[in-house]
């Protein structure tokens, strides 16, 4: 079963590039609206053709995906609506097939309410042992009516809920999302057998939900700032005791199984995930949320390295996801609104307002260039290939995001980057569906529909697959050099035989003839002269 015709190292993860799928928004096969895995199989060759090295599905596990699958019911399982476990064999085969590793999402700091575990724990009551496998507490104030303290959900609202018998639990999400308590040493048994079942099946590494959260602080305590960050929700020291334990079922397998953690932290933090025996792998968040400057750029790629010393994992770059702006819309911003939200995060990669395309693309296609150039493992999220912006402009009846409900509709959410993916510019629901897609879809999506991008060498799609296949030439094992490109707004640095140069802005910039000859740009730059918002990577 396990067959890698093209990537046959165990350390493949250390330069990879690796494509998210949203499974619901990438291809629909059975008609009913939503993506499944199936639909992934059918257009398999699309991300293939990208020479991406693996996959990553967000959550399909049987949920009722109150929060886009975050909400796991049943860890062991597929959701039939996404084709249930035969179609994740079908989809598993399908990439080894092709060399290409699959990744699957870990939830371990919170389950669905629907979970058996949070039904017996409501079912036994106070102070039983089902309660103990999550944080219920009793309320302050006269009738216990008050949370019992004074932490906020990530979405907006209080983190607590109280359920009839007067007793509350915890969420740091939705409060259809309880958190476990990780001091119950049953709760990192269950995850231990969740990993091993997954891994038995094939499946070649986790990225792991808000991986910094698990452990809070002892006692829990009410926070000075209650509207400010909480340092006693995330990043405590003891979530540190969990990876090691992972870390040594991942490392049982032949070839060892990756893990990847989901941390939004700045980078000096970050590093401690990535200690010997702990991650493989994390998500370096903070260069995603820098506006497009090369003094911003510069910053957080530099803080990366500057704490990686000791560490034995890789950082692992991105500049979009399910949970933020599309990159396009967020460089290409030009009249930003105002944005309120509980989640500081959400401020900086959520912002709305009117969006320059032309520009946003220019500097989205020249930021992936600068991260593909960088040491570490990239990470795309579909519809990026496409060039696809933000839909800022869906009707909000048809928003699903809790964050919009839970924000009593003044965060708009994380619906605009899961709109389904267009593959035909013709065809009803752009050939994402024969039914109706889940979340409608605009009518300006044509010109960024596969077969559009596909049929055009100057699109979009044309350049990501430049991009990657120049990113395989690199030699993982060569760090960066900075260079002075005697300017402010331009950023160089050299790997190896191959220099990497942004112009964020100003005079076009003529590369200087020892950096070689042209291997890819996301703009012509002939006669070595490249344009503003544009990049390029030259090799000796
Ligand atoms: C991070 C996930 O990426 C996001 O989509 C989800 O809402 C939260 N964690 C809660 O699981």
């Amino acid at each position: 079963m396990t067959n890698y015709p093209r990537i046959d190292h165990a350390d493949w993860w250390r330069s990879s590039v690796v494509y998210q799928l949203y499974v619901k928004s990438f291809a629909d096969s059975d008609g009913d609206g939503v993506g499944d895995l199936d639909g992934v199989v059918e257009h398999l060759d699309h991300i293939a053709a990208l020479g991406v090295d693996a996959v990553w599905l967000n959550p399909c596990y049987p949920s009722p995906n109150r929060d886009g699958g975050y909400d796991v019911a049943d860890y062991l399982t597929v959701d039939e609506r996404f084709g249930g476990l035969p179609a994740f064999e079908r989809l598993r085969d399908a990439c080894h097939r092709r060399g290409l590793r699959l990744m699957m999402d870990l939830v371990p700091n919170h389950c669905s309410d629907q979970h058996a575990w949070f039904q017996a724990a409501l079912a036994a009551g106070p102070g039983s042992p089902e309660r103990a496998r999550f944080h219920f507490a009793e309320g302050r104030g006269p009738d216990g009516a008050e949370p019992p303290n004074n932490w906020r959900s990530t979405f907006g609202g209080p983190a607590w809920t109280r359920v009839p018998d007067g007793q509350w639990y915890l969420h740091a999400f939705d409060a259809t999302q309880p958190d476990f308590n990780w001091e119950h040493p049953a709760v990192a048994e269950m995850f231990d057998d969740v990993l091993r079942t997954w891994f038995d099946r094939g499946v070649d590494g986790f990225r792991i939900d808000v991986a910094y959260a698990m452990v809070k602080a002892h006692g829990l305590p009410d926070l000075a700032d209650p509207e400010g960050e909480n340092p006693y929700l995330w990043n405590q020291p003891g979530v540190h005791d969990i990876f090691p334990r992972w870390r040594k079922i991942a490392d049982s397998y032949d070839p060892p199984r990756n893990l990847l953690g989901e941390v939004w932290l700045p980078p000096a933090q970050i590093a401690d995930y990535l200690r010997p025996g702990e991650l493989n792998q994390a998500f370096y968040f903070d260069l995603m949320q820098q506006p497009f400057e090369a003094g911003a750029f510069r910053a957080s790629v530099s803080a990366t390295f500057a704490a990686l010393d000791g560490a034995e994992g890789v950082p692992t770059w991105t500049l979009n996801s399910h949970d933020v702006h599309r990159a396009v819309s967020r460089y290409g911003l030009v009249e930003p609104e105002p944005v309120r939200s509980a989640d500081p995060n959400a401020i900086r990669t959520r912002a709305r307002g009117r969006v320059d395309v032309a520009l946003g693309t220019c500097r989205a296609t020249a930021a992936l260039l600068f991260v593909l150039a960088l040491p570490g493992s990239v990470f795309l999220y579909q519809g990026e290939e496409l060039g696809l912006p933000e839909v800022q402009d869906l009707p909000d009846e048809a928003r699903q995001d809790p964050i919009w409900a839970r924000s009593h509709h003044t965060e708009h959410g994380r619906d605009g980057c899961r709109v389904p993916l267009p593959w035909s510019s013709g065809a009803p629901a752009y050939g994402f569906t024969t039914g109706s897609a889940w979340l409608p879809q605009p009518d300006w999506f044509a010109p960024f529909a596969a077969d559009t991008q596909q049929a055009d060498p100057a699109s979009v799609w044309h350049f990501y697959r430049r991009a990657v296949a120049a990113h395989a030439e690199l030699d993982p094992g060569v760090g960066l050099q900075w260079l002075d490109a005697g300017r402010d707004d331009v950023l160089a640095f050299r790997r190896g035989s191959v220099t990497c140069v942004v112009v964020f802005d100003g005079e076009d910039f003529v590369a200087p003839e020892e950096w070689g000859d042209p291997l890819v740009a996301t703009r012509d730059v002939a006669g070595r002269s490249c344009p503003a918002a544009s990049a390029a990577w030259f090799r000796r």
